[in-house]
């Protein structure tokens, strides 16, 4: 399974692939908006930065909510790098606008899935990826892994190539369940993907080796 960061941090997304476990980002209207006010950049020049840095698809979102609105905004933003992936919202709107920025060759996130006939659609009308939102769910006592699932055997009842980006994520066990239920990509928060490798076993289990050895007087290099 692919691991996105969901973040416009470009210090998260560079710690991120200094590791060498980040195959892409995702971004939303939300996270761009609070780089812009955090760094006092453009939208644009925060993207721009974060396609230099990350070798993979880099999402960001329409603001419009009408076809044209969209469809426009979509070509604009494709332009900044060819890592791009336009995100669009699934309402009727959207549906046409994918299908439109498909046309022209750009991939699309189609973004706010909670239900599996709204990832469907998206397919249909040509979306790279579809974006179920687990945590919204689960959020309103609902079972956001349970909509990954069936997303997952209804593409691959048609076997339909649409990539399946579990989103919201808000804990470990999410990447966990996302990876069982057969999801392509999981995007999380920085501190979700801290927290996929962090164990006090680890931790505890290191130190005892490591004061073992200072007892042997043993050097491996050097
Ligand atoms: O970027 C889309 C999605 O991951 C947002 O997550 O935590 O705002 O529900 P959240």
């Amino acid at each position: 399974m692919k691991i996105f960061l969901d973040t416009a941090n470009l210090e998260e997304i560079e710690q991120g692939v200094s590791w060498g476990v980040l195959d892409g980002v995702t971004t939303n209207p939300t996270l761009l908006a609070k780089e812009v006010e955090r760094t006092g950049k453009g939208y644009r020049e925060i993207l721009e930065e974060i396609c230099k840095v990350v070798d993979g698809p880099v999402s960001a979102e329409v603001v419009s909510t009408d076809a044209e609105g969209m469809f426009r905004e979509g070509l604009e933003l494709a332009e900044i790098h060819e890592n791009i992936v336009v995100k669009v919202p699934v309402i009727p709107e959207g549906l046409k606008a994918i299908k439109r920025l498909r046309q022209q060759g750009i991939a699309v996130n189609a973004t706010l899935i909670f239900s599996p006939s709204q990832a469907l659609l998206a397919a249909k009308a040509g979306a790279a990826f579809v974006s179920p939102f687990v945590g919204r769910i689960d959020d309103r006592s609902g079972d956001g892994m349970e909509l990954v699932s069936q997303i997952v055997q209804i593409f691959d009842n048609y076997g339909i190539g649409t990539e399946i980006i579990t989103a919201s994520v808000r804990h470990p066990r999410h990447v966990v369940e996302a990876a069982l239920a057969g999801s392509d990509i999981a995007t999380m928060p920085f501190a979700v993907l801290k927290k996929l490798f962090e164990h006090p076993l680890t931790d505890l289990g290191l130190k005892q080796f490591l004061t073992d050895w200072e007892r042997a007087k043993q050097r491996i290099v050097g």
